[in-house]
């Protein structure tokens, strides 16, 4: 039963909709919110700025997921269908020198891949069986450093997903879905 064992890779690689949220997630919270290049050669960069050997570039991977000049006139909304073909079945990424947020060109981040592997697996086996809400009144509130947190930690309420019905419409031949427990009800804390 597909509740009982991690996904496997075929069926992780089949998450679109989950990669497409997660790449939204990294656009508007980027793991590594600003990143620093050091100039080896004198440089004019595509706006003709110069830049001279020996100085140092910071670019902000957070602003420039949130430019309207970039995204749109919705750049500030959480929508994981821009990362989607129009009938929504296939992911369709956005150049990397437009989605910085693992950098681009030759140094472009070398666990890519793998990262989007982790973040899915996880994601889906914590979202299949617990649906989480952040508990009431916790503040949220963003951390710049060299990674971007949360300062508070992340306070949810962690429930139980009745997932029978949709186990039972999905896998009709196999009677042996797993009861889900009582709801409950719990808190936890992260930082
Ligand atoms: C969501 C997760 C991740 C994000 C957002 C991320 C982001 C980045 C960024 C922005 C850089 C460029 C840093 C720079 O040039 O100064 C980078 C480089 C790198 N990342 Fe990641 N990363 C992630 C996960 C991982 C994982 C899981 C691995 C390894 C298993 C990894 C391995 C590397 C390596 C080796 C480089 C250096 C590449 C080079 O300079 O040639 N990353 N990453």
């Amino acid at each position: 039963m597909w509740l009982a064992a991690p996904l496997a890779f075929e069926e992780v690689d089949r998450l679109v909709y989950l990669k497409a949220a997660l790449s939204e997630t990294l656009r508007l919270y980027p793991s590594v919110p600003e990143d620093s290049k050091y100039v080896m050669a004198n440089d004019v960069l595509p706006d003709g700025t110069f830049v001279p050997a020996g100085s140092s570039i910071t670019y902000s991977i957070y602003s420039a997921g949130r430019m309207k000049s970039v995204w749109g006139e919705d750049c500030l909304d959480f929508r994981p269908e821009r990362w989607l073909s129009p009938d929504g079945k296939r992911f369709e990424p956005h150049d990397s020198f437009k989605f910085v947020a693992f950098n681009a060109g030759p140094r472009v981040c070398l666990g890519k891949d793998l990262a989007y592997l982790q973040m899915k697996s996880i994601a889906a086996a914590v979202l299949l069986r617990y649906r989480l809400t952040v508990a009431p009144g916790h503040r949220i509130e963003q951390k710049m450093s060299l990674t971007l947190f949360m300062k508070n930690g992340l306070r949810m309420n962690v429930q139980d997903r009745d997932l029978s019905s949709i186990a039972t419409e999905l896998s009709p031949s196999q009677p042996d879905v797993v009861a889900p427990a009582p709801v409950a009800e719990v808190v936890v804390a992260t930082c």
